[in-house]
């Protein structure tokens, strides 16, 4: 698995926006959007292309234009969410698939309550959106079921991630490619990341 860490000014001073707990929701939303389109301009970078006809009012000539099936992005529900308008700012004909996952607030562990992908999942490139990559466990259950479905082509974003989720997903998925705005320090004893920025999901939602 290739691991890209944002080293963008704009990306660093927008994820310091989201961490302040004065934050409100309808800001942080808007932030996360932000974040997603920077990002995703990153992570968009290799996808491949073929050269066109085109008919200028010049002229006529070679030029080069998205090639493949649509891209399908992949928000893990809910926080993922807040990611997906990014992505479509970027391309506006992508499809949009949706992974329900919650973590068990004892273990940890991630639960599935809904896959919904779309069809020929196994020749689009898949970018799967979640803004917290912590324990790593909603990731990888995440990358599986899409895996199951057939899909290939995987990339994986997250807004900030801690080094433990970034090992298990790599040590799972080693043929994905994770694109990280920021790598905090840690987990706490409640598999939060440190310092972070709290329950995404609650922060994008106004839950708590
Ligand atoms: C958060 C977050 C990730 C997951 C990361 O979701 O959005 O999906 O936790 O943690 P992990 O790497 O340890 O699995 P949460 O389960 O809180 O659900 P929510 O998005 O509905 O709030
Ligand atoms: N999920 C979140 O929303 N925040 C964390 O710090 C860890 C998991």
């Amino acid at each position: 698995m290739s691991v890209a860490y944002m080293t963008h000014p704009l990306i660093k001073h927008k994820i310091t926006m989201l961490r302040k707990e004065t934050t409100g929701t309808n800001e942080f939303r808007k932030i996360v959007e932000e974040i997603a389109i920077l990002m995703g301009y990153e992570a968009l970078s290799d996808l491949p292309t073929r050269d066109v006809l085109v008919k200028s009012p010049i002229e006529e000539s070679m030029q080069p234009e998205i090639d493949g099936k649509k891209l399908a992005v992949v928000p893990i529900l809910r926080a993922g969410l807040g990611m997906v308008n990014g992505i479509l700012a970027l391309v506006p004909s992508a499809k949009v698939g949706h992974i329900g996952l919650y973590r068990d607030p004892e273990t940890h562990e991630p639960h599935e309550y809904y896959c919904k992908l779309p069809e020929n999942i196994d020749e689009r490139t898949i970018v799967v959106v979640d803004p917290m990559l912590a324990t790593g466990g909603s990731a990888v259950a995440a990358v599986d079921f899409i895996k199951q479905k057939g899909g290939r082509k995987i990339k994986f974003m997250s807004i900030i991630a801690a080094p433990e989720g970034v090992s298990a997903l790599m040590k799972a998925h080693p043929d994905i490619q994770l694109y990280v705005g920021n790598l905090d320090r840690q987990l706490n004893e409640n598999a939060y990341i440190c310092p972070g920025l709290g329950d995404a999901g609650d922060r994008i939602f106004g839950t708590q």
